[in-house]
């Protein structure tokens, strides 16, 4: 794992920024894994900047996302469908046919995380995977005792995930109850994960991923078995490492090495 600790929340957005643009200058082509949440908003907002100002190109890349609510239509205001398509997709006028959430809608949902994996396979797998992480360990809405070795599926959502994201709902709107998330299993499978996290609340479950151990309990510890795994942070979030004076020895201030 390659741990890059930034003093500040925007100045750990601005990092991981970089990260995925570079990926897309050397690989134009590139396949996205697209990751969604309060965390994720202004790291979208970076890159339609450095779009629009014509330093990269998301035109002839792939999305595939990592979960979407089941039951909800790509129209709902909630939906991980429309968080892309307001910060993300429709800004830079993107292919609709390149980018890719898994339908919450679906007739059968099951079926349809089967078909979603087996469209990630067809395009060749996916480049560089960006992940948030829950303040409960979970990534995608794998959410802990989740198998490490789990494919796309419906999960239930654990009470803390639905708790926090009530703030994305109106007072009188129902939390969905079930996702479809890509599984860890698919996660692992990426060729670069890229994980950004923020702010105190996800500080314990950021030691856990990092420093615990391999366990279910920590769906996130699923990373420490990523052969390539960045894990990007600002000083609150780093707060709970206890090897933090050694991983800021390897990247001062969060820079890259030439030795990776
Ligand atoms: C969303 C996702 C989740 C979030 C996580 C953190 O697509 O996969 O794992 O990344 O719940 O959410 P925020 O950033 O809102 O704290």
């Amino acid at each position: 794992m390659k741990l890059l600790i930034l003093a500040r929340p925007e100045d750990a957005v601005a990092t991981c920024v970089t990260v995925i643009a570079k990926a897309l200058v050397e690989k134009p082509n590139a396949v996205l894994g697209l990751a969604t949440g309060g965390t994720m908003e202004p790291v979208y907002d970076g890159l339609v900047q450095r779009a629009k100002a014509g330093e990269i190109s998301l035109a002839r890349a792939t999305s595939f996302n990592l979960d979407e609510y089941v039951g909800l239509s790509p129209e709902h205001p909630q939906s991980y469908h429309r968080f892309m398509q307001d910060r993300l997709f429709r800004p830079l006028a993107l292919d609709p046919a390149r980018t890719h959430l898994s339908r919450g809608d679906a007739a059968d949902p099951v079926a349809e995380a089967a078909r979603y994996d087996a469209a990630i396979a067809a395009a060749g797998g996916i480049d560089l995977q960006l992940l948030g992480i829950g303040g409960n360990g979970h990534i995608g809405f794998n959410e802990p005792s989740s198998s490490l070795a789990s494919p796309t599926r419906v999960k239930t959502l654990a009470r803390a995930t639905r708790d926090a994201n009530a703030r994305f709902f109106g007072a009188s709107e129902p939390i969905p109850r079930f996702a479809i998330t890509m599984g860890i299993a698919t996660i692992l499978r990426s060729r670069h994960a890229v994980l950004l996290a923020t702010g105190a609340q996800k500080a314990e479950a950021v030691a856990a991923m990092v420093e615990g151990p391999l366990s279910a309990r920590c769906p996130a510890s699923a990373l420490q078995m990523h052969p390539r795994a960045t894990v990007v942070l600002d000083a609150e979030a780093a707060a709970g490492l206890e090897l933090r004076q050694y991983y800021e020895t390897v990247h001062p201030e969060g820079q890259e090495t030439s030795l990776d």
